[in-house]
C-alpha cells in the first residue's frame, strides 16, 4: 500500500511547550488526518481537506486516538536485552558482573541477529520508530543491526562501540581494528536507505588515548556521522576517569580534547557536571542525554534538567531509555519517571514539553527534524497511535479529563506498550502486523 490517509486526532509540535496551557507550541486538529505516499507524509490538517486533498485512498480510521509522531530514544543498548533487570549493582559493578559477559555474546552473529529482530519488536511495540543505539564491540553485531532496521526502512543511528582496555577478554578491539571495523561500517551503512552510523567510543574508561585518538580522526573524516558515548554517569567513574586521563581539566574536557564535542554528540547521563563542564557542553552544542530510569535504577544520581535547560548557557537535552541500565522500553514509562525525577529536584515538566521532548525535541537534539519528529509535510511518515483508554484504570481516570494536556499527563503516566495501538514506518503499519512478521 503506497497511500493512506490516517484519521484521528492529530498532535504535533511546533516549538517547544512553555507551559500546560501553551498550546500555540501544538498543531492540534480533533478531526484531523494524515496523508500519507510513498512512504512520507503529503498533507496534514483537518479530515475534510485533507481527505479532499488525498482522493480516493484507503482509509485507517483511528478515532477517537490521537495521532502523533513516533517517538524517538536517543541512547540505548541493543546488546543488554538479556540484561535488564539485573539486580544490586552501580554503574562500574553491574557493567563487569553483567553487562561485559552478556556483550561477549555478540561475537555470535546469529546471536546478534535474533537479537536485534527482537529489539525492534519491542521498540515499535512501545511506539519507537527512531533509537540511537549502541551495538557492542564486534563489528557482527553493528552489521545485525542495520540490516534488521534496514529490512523494516527505520530511520536509525548506531554504532560499534569501540573500547579496548578494562573490559574482558573478547569484549576488547585494538585502535587499529576499532577503526578500520568503524570505517567500513561507515561504508557499508551511513546513508543506506534510512541508516545512520554513530561513531561510538563507549566511554573514557574502556578506551586508551591512542584509541580516542582513532576515534577523533572517525570524527574528522565523518563530519555527518553522529558520535555517541557516556559522559559523567557515576561518581566512581568520574573519580577512575580522572585518574586515566590527568591532564584533562575534567571528564568532559576528555572528549573535547579528542575533538568529540558538536552538534552531533550524544552524551549519555550528564548527572554531575559542574558549571565549566556544562558551558563546554553548551558552548560546542553537544547534546546531554537524560535517561531516568537508568539513573534510578542504577543510583546514579538525579539529572537537573530544569537547571540544564534555564541556565544562561542552556545545554541540549534529549531524553532516552538507556536499555538495559534503564528499566523499560516505552517512551511514556521513560518521562513518567523523569517527571519524578526533576520533581525531587523541586520542579516539574509540563505534560506538552513531555511530549516535545519525546518526539520534535529529541529529533531537533539529534539533527533529524527534517526527516522525523514532526509530522510536517515532506517528512518521512513514522506516525503511532495512542489509546488513552487503554487499561480499565485510565479507562476510567478519563472520565474526569477534559483538556489535551490532562490526557497526555495519564498516558505519561499510566501508559506503557498497551497506550500504542498502531505504529507506522515509513507509512507502513507496523504494530499490528508484528506477529506476522
Ligand atoms: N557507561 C559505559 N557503558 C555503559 C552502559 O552500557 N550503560 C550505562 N548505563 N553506562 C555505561
Ligand atoms: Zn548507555
Amino acid at each position: 500500500m503506497t497511500s493512506l490517509l490516517i484519521r484521528g486526532r492529530v498532535l504535533s509540535f511546533l516549538r517547544e511547550p512553555v507551559a500546560a496551557d501553551d498550546l500555540d507550541a501544538c498543531r492540534y486538529e480533533e478531526d484531523g488526518a494524515v496523508f500519507v505516499r510513498r512512504g512520507k507524509i503529503v498533507a496534514v490538517g483537518d479530515f475534510a481537506t485533507v481527505s479532499a486533498i488525498a482522493g480516493d485512498v484507503p482509509l485507517a480510521d483511528h478515532r477517537p486516538h490521537l495521532i502523533l509522531p513516533g517517538f524517538i530514544d536517543a541512547h540505548a543498548h541493543f546488546p543488554q536485552m538479556q540484561v535488564i533487570a539485573s539486580y544490586g549493582a552501580e554503574l562500574l559493578d553491574w557493567l563487569n558482573n553483567y553487562t561485559f559477559p552478556e556483550e561477549t555474546r555478540f561475537s555470535d552473529a546469529q546471536h546478534g541477529r535474533r537479537i536485534a529482530r527482537l529489539f525492534f519488536d519491542e521498540l515499535v511495540r512501545h511506539g519507537t520508530t527512531t533509537v540511537a543505539a549502541y551495538c557492542s564491540v564486534h563489528k557482527a553485531s553493528a552489521e545485525a543491526f542495520f540490516a534488521e532496521s534496514h529490512a523494516r526502512n527505520m530511520l536509525n543511528i548506531a554504532g560499534k562501540v569501540m573500547m579496548d582496555r578494562n573490559a574482558p577478554d573478547g569484549l576488547t578491539d585494538t585502535p587499529q581494528s576499532g577503526y578500520d571495523d568503524s570505517k567500513a561500517l561507515i561504508g557499508e551503512w551511513h546513508g543506506k536507505g534510512r541508516q545512520l552510523y554513530a561513531i561510538t567510543p563507549r566511554f573514557a574508561i574502556t578506551s586508551t588515548p591512542d584509541q580516542m585518538e582513532m576515534a577523533q580522526a572517525l570524527a574528522a573524516e565523518h563530519p555527518d556521522c553522529h558520535i555517541q558515548t557516556h559522559l559523567s554517569e557515576n561518581h566512581a567513574e568520574i573519580r577512575w576517569t580522572e585518574e586515566l586521563y590527568p591532564q584533562a581539566k575534567d571528564y568532559t574536557d576528555v572528549y573535547a580534547q579528542y575533538g568529540l564535542l558538536g552538534r552531533k554528540s550524544l552524551l549519555g547521563h550528564c548527572i554531575h557536571l559542574s558549571d565549566r563542564e556544562a558551558d563546554a557542553m553548551s558552548e560546542s552544542g553537544a547534546v546531554a542525554v537524560f535517561c531516568p530510569t537508568s539513573n534510578l535504577f542504577l543510583g546514579s544520581g538525579l539529572f537537573d534538567y530544569q537547571r540544564y535547560r534555564r541556565r544562561p548557557n542552556p545545554l541540549t537535552v534529549a531524553a532516552a531509555t538507556d536499555v538495559g541500565g534503564g528499566t523499560n522500553y516505552s517512551m511514556l514509562r521513560t518521562m513518567d519517571e523523569g517527571y519524578k525525577v526533576i520533581a525531587l529536584q523541586g520542579e516539574k515538566l509540563n505534560p506538552l514539553a513531555s511530549f516535545w521532548q519525546i518526539t520534535r525535541g529529541n529529533a531537533e537534539a539529534l539533527s533529524i527534524a527534517d526527516r522525523a519528529g514532526t509530522l510536517d509535510e515532506g517528512t518521512d511518515a513514522d506516525i503511532i497511535v495512542l489509546d488513552a483508554r487503554a487499561t480499565p484504570g485510565m479507562r476510567l481516570r478519563m472520565e474526569t479529563v477534559s483538556a489535551l494536556s490532562e490526557e497526555l499527563f495519564l498516558l505519561q503516566t499510566l501508559g506503557d506498550d498497551r497506550a500504542v495501538r498502531e505504529v507506522y514506518i515509513a507509512g507502513a503499519a507496523a504494530k499490528s502486523t508484528l506477529s506476522a512478521a
